[in-house]
């Protein structure tokens, strides 16, 4: 391990990318195509990035089953968002959905196909015709396993276009100079413990959720907000952190994802009376109502008794009517996965699921262009943020199941754009501040401490407050008191050591720097849901029932020095048509 700042290894791009999962690699595609000298740094083999595992679609208005328009996707993404998101920027990703699915055609992912060899689409929660009259089939799919064929067609088609992969690399810092420019970020080069600075015009944060702050999570280990750990330590806001979303269907005690395209296919969720009971919750849209509806109604049939199992701790998802063709044409994936991880074969029985974090609504602040926002919507020269680690904000207090991967392409493609702009307009690098690499070797010395807490011990604790104080209902006491425990996680994560100093390929060390990322944003969710006083969307408070549109309609921005939240307003008007006016939210 290098610890000395005069062997930091020095290199310089046009554009770096901190990330090599879906949004990453459509952004350094595009630039790549336009002849930008692009990076891409990946803690792990870019195909092997969050995106592979996404199961059940991606949203577009293409109208292949049905007639469909992107008003009509645009005006059930605002309403899935409990009326937080911003309508300008859900305008632009609606609209420009259908041309995103032509162009991953292109490239070559190889979507499922309808008799008529258009694009096979299936029904999604939320996705109506007709300003919420009707289901409509509106996901794009390749069977069960979307985003692993979308991370495939994307990386290929970066490596023609001459993208340069750091692979194994962990980004730890950004820097940023006396005037609040981005100018690169600080990595680690895993394998040999070598300190980089990677010197960029423009630099893109991609670096996925954060939903390993939870100990229940679809999330892959990798996901530890890292994005948001660097944001909130160069003093920038982290926005809506309190919307987490927690998918209905996740394994019991394993977590893994059961994709919302088995209800779209016709499975539906019962409990122990054999009740389908989303049909007293949701009596229009049933079991595809929005996520957070269904999360609800799940945990509540819980709590009242009706759980399956053993210990009563789940609900049942029943699929074995569809039968074993439909099955594993479509759904070849959950198959394997409830067999390896429930123990159940789901063509004759049903698999036991609960809800599980699954999505990070809230982020980094960005414009349309995908360039980091912060007073009065002023971008931060050179630094830009696209998919999950950042809040542009399409997804508001809930996020509809498909409109992530759809978000990944449109807003990849577009912040790819503007760097390549921004680009041109720059012909020079910045020079860079002296000592610039010197905060992060502090914090990374400090991990070889003789005495100290360790990793393991800390990083259970947050998980274990996060889950029991931020979940899916949330009450006062206990969001209260989930302040002062996660303030006092924060301090130990501070005196965090590697206590086995034997390891190799750094994977402690690592572990240990992905902490801090993780406290950054478990610290921003927790503060930001105990002060927000209504129930929106993802965010159900059980002191404060509703919604509350005088005092709330505003997304918060936590800034990491003295814990402090501020308050901006949502954009309510979108690019060419009539707003859509908050409303009560019924499916
Ligand atoms: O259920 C799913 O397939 C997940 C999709 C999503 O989160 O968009």
């Amino acid at each position: 391990m290098v610890l000395d700042q005069n062997k930091i290894q020095h290199h310089q791009f046009d554009a770096v990318i901190v990330g090599g999962g879906g949004a990453g690699l459509r952004a350094s595609l595009q630039l790549a195509q336009a002849g930008v000298k692009v990076a891409v740094l990946s803690k792990v083999f870019p195909t092997r990035s969050h995106t592979v595992a996404a199961q059940g679609g991606i949203a577009a208005a293409l109208g292949n089953v049905a007639e469909d328009k992107w008003l009509w996707h645009m005006y059930d993404t605002i309403k899935g968002s409990d009326f937080l998101g911003d309508q300008d920027a859900i305008e632009f990703m609606c609209k420009n959905a259908a041309k995103a699915i032509i162009e991953l055609e292109h490239f070559g992912m190889p979507f499922d196909r309808l008799e008529s060899g258009k694009i096979f689409q299936r029904p999604f929660g939320g996705m109506t015709q007709n300003f919420g009259e009707t289901p409509i089939s509106r996901t794009c799919a390749v069977a069960d396993r979307t985003g692993h064929a979308m991370l495939h067609t994307l990386y290929q088609r970066n490596i023609q276009a001459n993208t340069q992969f750091f692979v194994e690399w962990f980004a730890l810092d950004l820097i940023r100079d006396a005037d609040g420019d981005v100018l690169g970020v600080i990595a680690l080069e895993i394998e040999t413990g070598e300190i980089h600075i990677m010197q960029a015009k423009t630099t893109l944060l991609a670096t996925g959720g954060a939903g390993r702050i939870f100990q229940a999570s679809t999330n892959a280990f990798i996901n530890t907000g890292d994005g948001l750990g660097m944001a909130a330590r160069a003093g920038l806001p982290l926005q809506d952190m309190e919307f987490w979303q927690f998918h209905p269907t996740g394994v019991l005690h394993a977590g893994v994802l059961i994709t919302e395209g088995v209800r779209g296919e016709g499975g539906y969720l019962v409990n122990s009376e054999g009740e389908r009971f989303m049909e007293r919750y949701a009596p229009h849209a049933k079991d595809l109502a929005s996520r957070d509806v269904i999360a609800r109604a799940s945990a509540t049939e819980i709590k009242e008794g009706r759980g399956v199992g053993k210990n009563k701790d789940a609900v049942h998802l029943k699929l074995d009517h569809l039968g074993e063709e439909l099955i594993n044409k479509r759904l070849p994936g959950i198959r394997e996965i409830a067999k390896t991880f429930a123990n159940v074969d789901p063509i004759h029985d049903p698999i036991p699921v609960v809800p599980t974090a699954h999505y990070m609504m809230g982020g980094i602040p960005t414009n349309l262009d995908g360039q980091v926002v912060v007073n009065n919507e002023r971008p931060v020269k050179g630094l830009y943020a696209v998919g999950e680690c950042a809040c542009v904000s399409v997804h508001g207090a809930n996020r509809l199941g498909s409109n992530s991967l759809l978000d990944l392409v449109v807003f990849g493609k577009a912040a790819g754009d503007k760097m390549a702009l921004e680009i041109a307009q720059n012909k020079a690098h910045k020079p860079l501040p002296i000592n610039v690499a010197e905060a992060t070797l502090v914090r990374i010395a400090r991990l070889e401490n003789a005495s100290g807490e360790s990793v393991t011990e800390v990083g259970a604790a947050m998980r274990k407050t996060m889950q029991r104080h931020c979940g899916v209902f949330r009450f006062p006491d206990l969001l209260a008191k989930g302040v002062g425990e996660i303030d006092a996680v924060a301090k130990r994560v501070q005196h965090i050591v590697i206590k086995d100093k034997s390891q190799v390929f750094n994977t402690a060390r690592v572990e240990a720097l992905e902490l801090d990322n993780l406290m950054e944003v478990a610290m921003a969710t927790m503060h930001a849901a105990n002060a927000r006083t209504e129930s929106r969307g993802a965010h159900a408070r059980e002191d404060f029932g509703g919604r509350d549109d005088i005092n709330w309609l505003k997304h918060s921005l936590f800034y990491k020095q003295n814990n402090t939240l501020a308050y901006k307003p949502v954009r309510l008007k979108p690019l060419t048509v009539e707003s859509f006016e908050p409303k009560k939210r019924v499916y």
